[in-house]
């Protein structure tokens, strides 16, 4: 049985002040109750180490959003695996759409990112999605296939990745994918991992969804028997909703 996880995903929101009162409200809401889901926010780098601080203790994961694939130089602005590692990060996000449609990535950087922060020992969720122009064009499980195989080049062992599916049209425009139209693309890209690693890693890998999940279509979702879990942005800056989401997954 797969266990959920749930991931919030920060982008460009939030101070460290705004971050820690956040973070510690999540903590404080999710109490000391068992739930059987992974949970993980994902703050801004600037704010990574003292959210680290807030969360130390309990079993809220530490992400952060992307990561370079060299080990250190001359790279202005770009954080090094290592450095995440040094401030408690657990897993890190690879191939966000907009890092995709915004910042230039490929599936041959993105894959140079996972590749790295695997052989740092870190845990990745690499994010796919189609666009909406390819979805309208009928090519949704072609765009998908190719950024999963391409992404995950040269790598071996599934063991320590997540993937993500977040269809760009869903994210921030309140238009959430069906339970149904997810979860075929989950079923698709669990048939590519079938034909590339075989039947256990295909059966082991998560696969969450991402792309306006909300407290109100969180269960539908998460109930699928593909959709393991969710990667969520907007709803993910409130404290109730976002516990409420992890509680449909839980
Ligand atoms: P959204 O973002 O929940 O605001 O649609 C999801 C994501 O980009 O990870």
């Amino acid at each position: 049985m797969r266990k959920k996880i749930v991931v919030g995903n920060w982008k460009m929101n939030k101070t460290v002040a705004e971050g820690r009162e956040l973070a510690s409200a999540i903590i404080e809401q999710l109490g000391e109750d068992v739930i059987d889901c992974e949970v993980g926010i994902a703050p801004a780098y600037p704010v990574l180490g003292e959210v680290g601080k807030v969360i130390e203790n309990g079993d809220v994961r530490l992400v952060a959003q992307n990561c370079h694939y060299e080990d250190d130089g001359a790279y202005t602005g770009e954080v090094s695996t290592r450095m995440l590692d040094s401030l408690g990060c657990s897993y890190i996000i690879v191939g966000h759409s907009e890092r995709r449609q915004y910042f230039g990535e490929t599936n041959r950087t993105v894959n140079l990112r996972l590749k790295k922060a695997l052989a740092e020992g870190m845990q990745v969720i690499m994010c796919i999605g189609e666009t909406l122009e390819e979805r309208e064009g009928g090519i949704t499980e072609s765009i998908v296939t190719s950024q999963v195989r391409e992404g995950l080049a040269d790598i071996d062992d599934l063991s320590g990745v997540v993937l993500a599916y977040e269809p760009v049209w869903a994210i921030g425009t309140g238009k959430t994918a069906t339970p149904e139209q997810a979860d075929a693309v989950h079923a698709s890209i669990r048939a590519t991992i079938r034909d590339m690693y075989g039947e256990a890693a295909a059966k082991e890998l998560r696969i969450q969804y991402g792309g306006s999940v909300k407290p109100s279509n969180a269960v539908e979702l998460f109930s699928m028997p593909n959709i393991d879990g969710g990667l969520i942005g907007g709803a993910s800056l409130k404290a109730d909703d976002f516990v409420a989401i992890v509680r449909a997954a839980g």
